[in-house]
């Protein structure tokens, strides 16, 4: 399938402990326990929105079809959404930015790994996609670690450079559609 497929059609993608999924209201209780939780903004590049202080504002507009991915990221045992994740800034169909965060407490259970392995593997496997990036705070160690277990390698250092809406040190990592066909 081709980037164009999802654009009304988005995919689910199930691992060993997680369904990445759409969201919809029914999620906005799950929603409400931890995207307001500043603790992890700390190096997102900016702090909550209002529609993320207030989830149930993420639905009041009807989402405009779009070939990038805006998914949640559930438990599997009883479906609530703990985390959710973009592929964003797609470039001519071949490039895009990866971003993903999760609720505190789901933290450090190896959800990280397990979510952005499978999204990267979905993408390589389904779309056009040959290049997926995204910039990390050099503060982030547990997001470096979560890309390098997920084969992405760290391809540079920006010195004080914008991330987002803050200025910091933080590193550019990417990964190939061959770097997978090579592991
Ligand atoms: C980045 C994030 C998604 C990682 O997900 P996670 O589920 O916590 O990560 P995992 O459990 O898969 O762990 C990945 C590695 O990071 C390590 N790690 C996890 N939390 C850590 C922490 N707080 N400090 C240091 N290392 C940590 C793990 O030990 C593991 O490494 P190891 O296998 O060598 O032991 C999560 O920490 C998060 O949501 N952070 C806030 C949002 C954010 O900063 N997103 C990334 C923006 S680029």
């Amino acid at each position: 399938m081709a980037l164009a497929d999802y654009i009304d059609n988005k995919p689910v993608i199930e691992t060993g402990r997680l369904i990445i999924r759409p969201m919809r209201v029914s999620d906005v209780p799950a929603l409400k326990k931890w995207m307001p939780d500043r603790s992890i903004y700390t190096y997102w590049g900016k702090g909550p929105s209002k529609a993320e202080m207030n989830p149930e504002l993420l639905f009041a507009k009807t989402e405009r079809p779009t070939k990038s991915f805006h998914l949640g990221i559930a438990e599997k045992h009883n479906d609530e959404v703990i985390g959710d994740l973009w592929v964003y800034l797609i470039e001519n169909d071949r490039m895009a930015q990866i971003a993903i965060r999760l609720a505190k407490v789901q933290q450090d259970k190896g959800y990280g790994t397990e979510a952005l392995k499978a999204m990267t593997g979905f993408c390589f496997a389904n779309t056009e996609l040959k290049r997926l990036w995204t910039q990390v705070d050099v503060r982030n160690t547990a997001s470096c670690r979560m890309l390098e277990k997920c084969g992405y390698l760290k391809e540079g250092l920006i010195r004080q450079g914008k991330m987002v809406n803050t200025w910091c040190d933080y590193y550019i990592y990417g990964i190939l559609k061959t770097d997978i066909q090579q592991q």
